[in-house]
């Protein structure tokens, strides 16, 4: 016999059924024993009736126990049916339990909601913590975005190309976490901190179209909307200016949230926007939060910040840029970006999005010709050779046939926290590290067996005291 979800019991009255799952809870009444069963789609209640063969095994078992339940589907009668819970007007009648996993007692509770347990506990038991009704639907909401995301961009004519993961240090502003090499002593690949130079070479490529749910690793302290690993929507385009950007970004944006999450309601439709300086003088912020009624879960208010400068100061009196060095100038900036005038007045065409107070996402157009490029690294004080060294193949390519392009990228874990309204993206990152960068469950990072730091031709010069 096929196994039944579920959620299609109602749909078998009268027959005889196989569900598998896990028990959700059990209440042993003497004679006859209950059982809630839960799968993926649902709970049901089951129960043992007395004379029963199943008996025995029934009063054995115990909660999160794997189960295979043979049973009929029957209809409760009238006075203990229960329409406020699911399947609250049948019952399965169990015929014979075959057990398929035992579980020892578990750390925490799992059939209530798991905020409030220490969350050290949580990480440690993650797959534990997974079980629990909350975070089943926080990561299968995420599961649920991310597909939208890729039909939508598919519809567009975009493509999903994947990036590599082993690549070179980026200047996008963090540390960058890296991975020695066997091969090459002393030699170190970086993970990525986003796809950024990839996407544009991308553009070179003749793609003109680029997206990627892609994993970003940046090396800073972890906060409540940061993780040391985090999930970005990223894009590129060619041929295009910013309003197509912003438009397209807008367009999927809309349709997610009205597919997706249909009682929540956008403040403002099409998106606000806000100079840079605006956002500063009238809210202080630049991801101003929007919202006219901010107790109402179910607001977003998404604005959109422009006109960022593209340089500010550094401690040592130099320049450096804002958000990316890639980025182009808006166009009546051009002139002083290439006579190296008037730096701070350069503004960017930089983008950012917020969403109720915090940046979602953030783009720009990209300057596309190696000698604008140049200058850049030139305000900053690169030297030539520095340059070449670091940016030769972005030179390279922009010299070689290089549409005009620009692009963003969202954080998704951003983006699908204030969508379930959790307090932090741990809550909708599958195996989130801690705030200290740990991964408790697999005890990560660890130390590593001299054979391969020999190997890898690294010694340790002193261990970390923490
Ligand atoms: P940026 O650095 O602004 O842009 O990153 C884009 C978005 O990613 C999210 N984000 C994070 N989320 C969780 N944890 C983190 N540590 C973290 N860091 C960033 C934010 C942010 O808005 N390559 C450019 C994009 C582009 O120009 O196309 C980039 O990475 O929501």
């Amino acid at each position: 016999m096929q196994r039944t979800y579920i959620k299609d019991l109602k749909e078998k009255i009268g027959e005889e059924v196989i569900i598998k799952g896990w028990v959700n809870v059990r209440r042993d009444q003497g004679k006859m024993v209950f059982v809630d069963m839960r799968d993926m789609t649902g709970l049901v209640q089951c129960v043992v009736l007395p004379k029963s063969e199943a008996i025995e095994v029934a009063k054995e078992i115990r909660t999160e126990w794997v189960l295979s339940i043979k049973g009929k589907v029957n209809e409760r009668p009238e006075k203990n049916k229960n329409d406020k819970v699911q399947n609250g007007d049948i019952e399965i009648e169990i015929l014979n339990i075959e057990i398929l996993n035992k579980a020892e007692v578990l750390p925490f509770e799992i059939s209530s909601d798991t905020k409030d347990i220490n969350e050290d506990t949580r990480l440690k038991y993650r797959y534990l913590d997974l079980r629990s009704e909350r975070m089943q639907k926080n990561i299968r909401a995420r599961g649920k975005l991310i597909k939208y995301v890729r039909d939508f961009m598919d519809s567009e004519g975009f493509v999903e190309v994947e990036t590599p993961i082993l690549t070179k240090s980026t200047p996008e502003g963090s540390r960058d976490y890296v991975v020695p090499s066997r091969l090459y002593h002393g030699k170190f690949y970086a993970l990525p901190q986003s796809p950024q130079q990839y996407k544009q070479l991308l553009m070179t490529a003749g793609m003109e179209k680029y997206f990627q749910i892609a994993r970003c690793m940046r090396d800073e302290d972890s906060r409540g909307d940061r993780q040391p690993e985090f999930t970005q929507m990223d894009l590129e385009m060619s041929f295009v200016e910013r309003e197509d950007v912003m438009d397209i970004n807008e367009r999927c944006l809309i349709g997610l949230i009205q597919k997706l999450y249909p009682e929540k309601k956008i403040q403002q439709i099409p998106f606000p926007r806000l100079s840079f300086a605006e956002a500063m003088e009238k809210y202080g912020s630049d991801k101003p939060d929007l919202r006219e009624d901010k107790n109402d879960q179910n607001l977003l208010a998404f604005c959109w910040v422009i006109d960022f400068p593209f340089f500010e100061k550094t401690d040592e009196g130099g320049w450096t840029f804002t958000h990316n060095p890639f980025s182009r100038p808006k166009p009546e900036f051009m002139e002083d970006l290439m006579k190296k005038e008037n730096i701070e007045k350069i503004l960017t065409t930089q983008y950012d999005i917020a969403l109720n107070g915090m940046e979602i996402g953030g783009g720009s157009i990209r300057n596309h010709e190696p000698e604008a490029l140049q200058k850049v690294f030139e305000i900053m004080g690169h030297e030539t050779e520095k340059i070449k060294e670091n940016f030769g193949h972005m030179l390279s390519a922009f010299s070689l046939g290089t549409p005009p392009h620009g692009g963003i990228a969202w954080g998704i874990d951003r983006l699908v926290m204030i969508l379930q309204n959790e307090p932090n993206i741990r809550e909708v990152i599958p195996f989130a590290k801690t705030g200290e960068g740990k991964d408790p469950m697999m005890e990560s990072p660890t130390t590593i067996t001299e054979t391969q730091l020999r190997e890898l031709h690294i010694k340790i010069r002193d261990t970390n005291p923490k």
